[in-house]
This record gives C-alpha cells, sequence and structure tokens, in this order.
C-alpha cells in the first residue's frame, strides 16, 4: 500500500505535467482538484475559493469536486475565511467543535484550508479539503497539499 506521502508525490507529478505550458490559474486549479480528489477517496470536497479583486476580504467559489458549495466566505468567517486571514494552512480535526465552521455539506467532519499564493507572494486563493471522516488530515497532508499549491500558479498570466 502506498503512504500518503508517495500518493501526494504522484499527484504533484500527474499535476505539474498536465499544467506545464498553461497560462490560465483557473485551468490549473481545475486540474489540481480533479487530480487530489481522485487520489484519495477519504476527499470528500476538494476545490478552490479565489480571491475576489474586487471584493478584497472576500473570496468566491473556483473549480472544486464534491457537492454544492457555497458560493463566497468572507475572511473572517469559517475555516477558509482563519486560512485566508492567517496566509497559513488550517487543519480541523472536527468541524463540529471549530466556532464558526460552515457547514456546506452536513457530512463533513475534518477539514484541510491550504493558501495558494500567486508568483508576486500575494493570497490568490485557498484550496479546501473536507472529509466525512474525523480527524482525516496531519503533517503529511499539510506538507503534500502546500508543496502542490506552491508550484500551482508559477508562470500563470491569466
Ligand atoms: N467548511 C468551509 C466552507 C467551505 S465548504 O466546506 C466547501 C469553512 O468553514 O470555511
Amino acid at each position: 500500500m502506498q503512504t500518503k506521502a508517495q500518493i501526494y508525490k504522484t499527484a504533484a507529478a500527474e499535476i505539474a505535467a498536465v499544467i506545464d505550458g498553461e497560462p490560465s490559474a483557473i485551468a490549473r486549479y481545475a486540474t489540481a482538484a480533479c487530480i487530489l480528489s481522485e487520489s484519495f477517496d477519504s476527499f470528500f470536497w476538494t476545490g478552490f475559493y479565489l480571491v475576489d479583486p474586487h471584493k478584497p476580504k472576500e473570496l468566491v467559489v473556483g473549480p472544486y469536486q464534491g457537492s454544492l458549495g457555497c458560493l463566497r466566505i468572507a475572511f473572517d468567517r469559517g475555516v477558509c475565511g482563519a486560512c485566508a486571514s492567517a496566509e497559513a494552512t488550517v487543519i480541523v480535526p472536527d468541524v463540529h467543535k471549530f466556532d464558526g465552521h460552515i457547514a456546506c455539506d452536513s457530512a463533513t467532519n475534518s477539514e484541510i484550508v491550504v493558501p495558494v499564493f500567486d508568483d508576486t507572494g500575494a493570497l490568490a486563493a485557498i484550496l479546501d479539503v473536507d472529509s466525512t471522516k474525523f480527524d482525516n488530515f496531519d503533517d503529511d497532508d499539510k506538507a503534500g497539499l502546500e508543496a502542490i499549491c506552491s508550484g500551482l500558479l508559477k508562470g500563470a498570466r491569466i
């Protein structure tokens, strides 16, 4: 059986190969959401919320795989907002114990949210992964997802 680190390594290589030369950030987000979602059975909702350039301090839903997500999340709301405000990864082992958690789907029990930065170092988006399992995410997920997010927008132009 493959370790999580091995699965992330394979997923990262696959994402890098598919987005190579692709200038569209949206195409890159969609590719990462799809490949990550297919890589782990435990990922119930996998996708991106983008910083709205017209409403700074507000996220708007981007490409994702999973059940219907809410459209907008303010920086002072939910796990996604906490990640966007801190510009740092947030792991929540039990979302029911996280004050202000936004339950887009009641099937979610744990969650990890990772920031995505553009070439200038500005926050561009967050990657949100939800699981129906409790305590599904650990430092291996943090390392694997941060590695994927750190390269995702390199060279993106549109
Ligand atoms: N649970 C997130 C909201 C996004 S959805 O789960 C897709 C939060 O608390 O920010």
